[in-house]
């Protein structure tokens, strides 16, 4: 089933987006929409809302703030879990020990600092997409490839 996905390239990976590309068109999925931004604390509080009470939260947030990411919308056939198994665990020293190939393994650091983020269900991509790319009207170029 054809599906669109939110793929978020974080502060610790933002040199590797050649190779991440390249992963994403060889797991046959395309980009169709593509951002780089740096985040606000309050912007990220609000996209990692979920995670508010968690107690890595502030350590999160100081993360993804601290530099540029870059968001992108996946598509292709099953493209939330295929992009969920490209990134690989959560945790990028979990990653390098039992799925040294993935994406969080190459090119992440550790538990918070993990290169990328994916949306975990198809409601989850379809709020993540309408944060980065937010479907109203305006002036010039649209972003819908
Ligand atoms: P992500 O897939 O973007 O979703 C939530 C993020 O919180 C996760 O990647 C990590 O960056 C971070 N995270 C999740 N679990 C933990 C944890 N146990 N300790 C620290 N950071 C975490």
């Amino acid at each position: 089933k054809k599906e669109r996905t939110l793929a978020m390239i974080k502060p610790d990976a933002i040199t590797k987006v050649g190779d991440i590309i390249q992963l994403i068109y060889e797991a046959n999925l395309i980009v169709t929409k593509a951002k780089m931004t740096k985040l606000t604390w309050k912007q990220a509080a609000d996209f990692y809302t979920e995670h508010q009470s968690k107690s890595f939260f502030n350590n999160l947030l100081q993360f993804v703030t601290s530099g540029p990411v870059i968001a992108m919308e996946l598509m292709g056939d099953e493209a939330v879990s295929v992009w969920r198994k490209l990134l690989g665990p959560t945790d990028s020293g979990v990653a390098r020990k039992e799925a040294a190939t993935s994406l969080r393994a190459q090119f992440g650091t550790d538990g918070t600092r993990n290169g990328a983020h994916g949306s975990d269900s198809l409601a989850s991509a379809a709020r993540e997409l309408e944060f980065f790319f937010p479907s109203t009207t305006g002036h010039g170029p649209s972003n819908t490839a």
